[in-house]
């Protein structure tokens, strides 16, 4: 666990660390120009990899997109193939992209739901990308909140059968999906809904959530840079008063001016 929310009080700067995004909308997109779903899946791939680049420029560590929820197999068995389809094309295709930008991938969510060819494909990607250390971007496929809190309580109380009845925040953490990642700070959606449609729902307890009508293909730079100002006027009390975080940040400047009076 690199921090929680809930039991200390993290460092907030200007760019967020971890950005958690659901990409809503592609059915739409398609629908009003008159085009099948699909087409609409295949330009959001082209905002995932705009999105995935500025992030990198602009120096968040973390990003983590919903691609595949529990729920999306209650689609249309066509566009389910479709989407399933897509990551594979993906994992085979973007790795060396990956690796040329030092962006390492990792894949979060049920893979026992996925099929063995599926799971060898990502955990081959996974493996190529494991060096990149620039931005860390994890697809969550076959993934729900629910199912993630219940297996990291099922494979912790495994490992530990003593902390039945005493598990605490710190003991879970390393078995939930992101467990070596910090929180996100921001969230954003994508599609005009104000849901968080079973996404991590542990690890938002304290995110600053963005919803943005902008439909996920027509995202880019410009819509990133609006969710960042946005977020960036956030006060981020973590359940203090606003005088105490005025307080803290004024302490921690008048630290920094003794340190540099201190280097002169
Ligand atoms: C998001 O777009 C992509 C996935 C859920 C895979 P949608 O396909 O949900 O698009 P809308 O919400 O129908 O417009
Ligand atoms: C959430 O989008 C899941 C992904 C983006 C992968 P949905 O379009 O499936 O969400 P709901 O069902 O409208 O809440
Ligand atoms: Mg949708």
């Amino acid at each position: 666990m690199r921090e929680s929310t809930t039991l200390t009080i993290p460092r907030v700067g200007d760019i967020p660390r971890h950005i958690a995004v659901i990409m809503d909308g592609n059915g739409r997109w398609a629908r009003v120009r008159g085009l099948p779903r699909m087409e609409g899946h295949r330009q959001g791939v082209e905002a995932v990899r705009r999105i995935v680049a500025a992030c990198a420029r602009k120096g968040v560590a973390f990003l983590t997109l919903f691609a595949f929820s529990s729920e999306n197999w209650r689609r249309p068995p066509e566009e389910v193939q479709f989407l399933l389809g897509l990551f594979r094309w993906l994992l085979q295709r973007e790795v060396e992209e990956l690796q040329r930008n030092e962006v390492r991938l990792r894949v979060i969510g049920d893979r026992g739901g996925l099929g063995e060819d599926l799971a060898i494909l990502v955990e081959t990607a996974e493996r190529q990308t494991a060096q990149g250390g620039r931005l860390t971007l994890t697809v969550a496929v076959n993934y729900g909140g629910r199912w993630d809190i219940l297996q990291a309580v099922n494979r912790c109380l495994q490992d530990h059968p003593e902390l039945a009845g005493r598990l605490s925040e710190r003991d879970l953490w390393p078995y939930l999906a992101l467990g070596d990642a910090p929180e996100p700070d921001l969230f954003i959606r994508t599609g005009g809904e104000q849901r968080i449609s079973n996404f991590l729902i542990w690890q938002l307890a304290y995110t600053e959530l963005f919803f943005t009508p902008r439909l996920w293909p027509d995202f880019d730079e410009a819509a990133l840079d609006e969710a960042l100002a946005w977020y960036r006027s956030r006060e981020r009390r973590f359940g203090r008063t606003s005088e105490q975080v005025h307080q803290e940040r004024s302490e921690r400047v008048a630290f920094r001016d003794n340190e540099r009076e201190g280097e002169l």
